[in-house]
């Protein structure tokens, strides 16, 4: 027995244990063996047996006192990995769809997990005879065929700048083409298994986005390969290990890497101010859906639906600011807690809106500007006509003012913007870029 290091020696010893798992999966590859299928209903094969026979015991044989959670093996419930510092993740056969179709493209992936981060990685693909691995501290490698390794990098992409998005080959979306409708796309790369991490660590590809959950053993690996792909400082990633369920929610690796800091450590408060019917809720709604596919901490705030909940608000001038000073507190709040907010309220009056930037840290504010005649002529909600009738008093714009804010974060006009640009120019502010 030795000890796992983090060094060049232990990633030769990882990629030869990877290796013969491999060889281990090409021994029934195309033989059309059993597939059994599993409680979470997807198939299992001999090969994903002996796959997982292979490594389990080449990790206890190398260091017996590191726990080892694999797809195929008995998983300890969360009691029982309470506290665990360092484990390996394992998935002896990632693509076990790939594999029955004969395509290639399945994977071995194995990754140690030291206080919560992937430090060491490694992804085969057997039938291709491609390997790609990485190391805390040892950038990413690649290597084909037998080859010399060469090593893999990746930038962050541009802001503004159309993206290569990373897809699966086998699980088509409709929230991944309502994601793509909100970013600007250059190509579309298909893949399989975790090969897209790799995509994206050579730099073949910009993102990957994964808008499901993902078991943490399918992404430990190539979430490592990817960290480690960065330049001059690891790439940033929200995947996190040893949760309770043992599941990621939906992410986007590859994104604009100060997107992902300012989620994970500081919050923000995006307020959008504008008339009624302006647009500002359809836009706050999807950019928090791509914010939460980040693996952002987002909350929603909505002046219509925080009224249903407390329906006595009024619209007078106190009680508007009466209501706006109450929100603005907890989206104050939960800013210090690292969450991003994105709040939608008419919010007419400057003061208040002031005041609420004052209490926050990093105050954003989108003022929705599309015009009272343009509001009146959509009249989503018919309030406009009974306002008009004089059915509403108060009504903003009519016989209550909006004061247009002074110097507003970002101004969108949505009388010719379709929604998704609209999206787009907030996130792309959001993410460094001024739109
Ligand atoms: S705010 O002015 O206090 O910020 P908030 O955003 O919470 O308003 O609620 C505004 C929503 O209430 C509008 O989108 C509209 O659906 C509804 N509403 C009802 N009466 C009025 C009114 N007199 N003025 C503006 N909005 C009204």
């Amino acid at each position: 027995m030795s000890r796992v290091t983090i060094s060049p020696d232990a990633l030769v010893r990882l990629t030869q244990i990877a290796g013969e798992a491999g060889c281990a999966i090409l021994g029934h590859y195309g033989k059309g063996g059993p597939v059994e299928t599993k409680g979470d209903n997807s198939p299992v094969t001999l090969a994903d047996k002996a796959a997982h026979a292979k490594i389990s015991a080449a990790l206890a044989a190398w260091d017996p006192t590191i726990p080892v959670i694999s797809e195929e093996g008995e998983i300890p419930g969360p009691e029982g990995r309470a506290g665990w510092r360092r484990f390996w993740l394992v998935d002896p056969l990632d693509g076990t769809k790939e594999f029955i179709q004969q395509n290639g493209e399945f994977t071995v992936n194995i990754a140690l997990i030291e206080d919560g981060v992937p430090v060491l990685g490694v992804i085969y693909a057997p039938a291709l005879d491609l390997l790609y691995y990485a190391g805390q501290g040892l950038g990413s490698w690649k290597r084909e065929k037998g080859g010399a390794p060469v090593r893999i990098f990746s930038r962050p992409p541009l802001p503004q700048h159309a993206l290569r998005v990373a897809e699966s080959r086998s699980h088509p979306s409709k929230e991944l083409e309502e994601y793509l409708a909100t970013i600007l796309v250059a190509e579309r790369v298909p893949a399989g298994s975790s090969l897209k991490f790799c995509w994206v660590a050579e730099g073949k590809a910009d993102i990957y986005p994964r808008l499901g959950p993902t078991m943490e053993w399918d992404v430990a690996a190539g979430d490592c390969i990817f960290r480690n792909s960065g330049e001059k400082k690891p790439r940033a990633s929200s995947l996190v290990y040893n949760q309770p369920a043992l599941k990621n929610p939906g992410f986007v690796i590859g994104l604009d890497d100060s997107a992902l800091e300012t989620g994970s450590g500081e919050g923000r408060v995006v307020w959008f101010t504008g008339l009624s019917g302006s647009g500002k809720s359809t836009i706050a709604r999807q950019v928090v859906a791509a914010l939460e596919a980040r693996g952002e901490a987002v909350e929603y705030l909505d002046g219509d639906a925080i009224r249903d909940i407390f329906p006595a608000t009024g619209f007078t001038r106190p009680e508007r600011d009466a209501h706006i000073r109450r929100v603005g507190w907890v989206a104050s709040r939960l800013e210090r807690h690292g969450v991003t907010v994105i709040a939608s309220l008419v919010s007419p009056y400057e003061e208040s809106r002031r005041f609420v930037r004052g209490l926050c840290r990093h105050y954003h504010e989108v003022y929705v500007s599309t015009s009272f005649d343009e509001c009146a002529r959509r009249d989503v909600k018919g309030l406009y006509a009974k306002a008009l009738k004089g059915e509403i008093k108060h009504f903003t714009g009519l016989d209550d003012p909006y004061e247009p804010p002074a110097t507003p974060e970002l101004t969108i006009d949505t009388t010719n913007l379709p929604v998704d640009a609209a999206v787009q120019r907030v996130l792309a502010y959001l993410d460094g870029g001024r739109a």
